[in-house]
């Protein structure tokens, strides 16, 4: 059975609007890919939004992150900079177990995603989590990214074959804004 709370705690954190399974028997074991993993959504609201999910064992059973950004780092100095954000953010208080069975599914990609190898990359990153985390393809790509990105990242997943759902799933999630801005108009 769906867990709409894993769901749901993202969206809520972060105001995201797109509730992609509500009402269905999806399994969610999933990887969740953050494209803007080094930003301010991402350490302010989702990496806090997962350690509230890990305290209350509402994460799926298989389950990893990816996060992606341009700065090049480690996985271990990426997941160093999540535990500032968690201590600092998070609902629930730091406990080091809750910290440290979280922070073994926590990965860090670093590309442009204007750049085609990089998601060559991902792809294999990703089928290794799924024999490793028994994620079975299925994804959630958040894009926690200016606007302008929203349509080169969506062509070169569905280009590179990270978009196919036939036997797993694969979700996109948007963050606000999207639409036009039109400066004229104050909006
Ligand atoms: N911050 C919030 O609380 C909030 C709330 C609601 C909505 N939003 C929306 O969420 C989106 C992200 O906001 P943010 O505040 O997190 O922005 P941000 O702090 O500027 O973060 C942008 C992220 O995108 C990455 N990035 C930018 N260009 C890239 C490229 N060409 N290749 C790879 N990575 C690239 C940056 O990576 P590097 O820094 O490593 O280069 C960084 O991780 C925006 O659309 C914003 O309007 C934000």
């Amino acid at each position: 059975m769906i867990q709409n709370s894993f769901v749901n705690d993202l969206i809520v954190n972060t105001n995201n609007v797109f509730n992609f399974a509500s009402g269905t028997d999806i399994d969610t074991s999933c990887v969740l890919v953050i494209f803007g993993g080094t930003g301010d959504l991402t350490h302010r609201k989702l990496m806090p939004a997962l350690y509230n999910l890990q305290c209350t064992q509402k994460l799926p059973g298989h389950f990893a992150v990816v996060a992606i950004g341009r700065k090049n780092k480690s996985n271990e100095d990426y997941r160093y900079e999540v535990y500032d954000s968690i201590k600092h953010f998070a609902r629930f208080d730091m406990k080091e177990k809750t910290w440290h069975e979280l922070r073994q599914k926590i990965f860090y990609q670093q590309f442009d995603f204007n750049d085609d190898s990089g998601y060559i990359r991902l792809a294999g990153f990703l089928q290794k989590l799924d024999e490793k985390y028994q994620t079975r393809g299925n994804r959630i790509f958040y894009l926690a990214v200016a606007p302008e990105y929203f349509g080169v990242i969506v062509e070169k997943l569905q280009a590179h074959g990270m978009a196919h759902n036939g036997a797993s799933w694969q979700r996109v999630m948007i963050e606000k804004p999207f639409g036009r801005v039109w400066p004229q108009r104050g909006i």
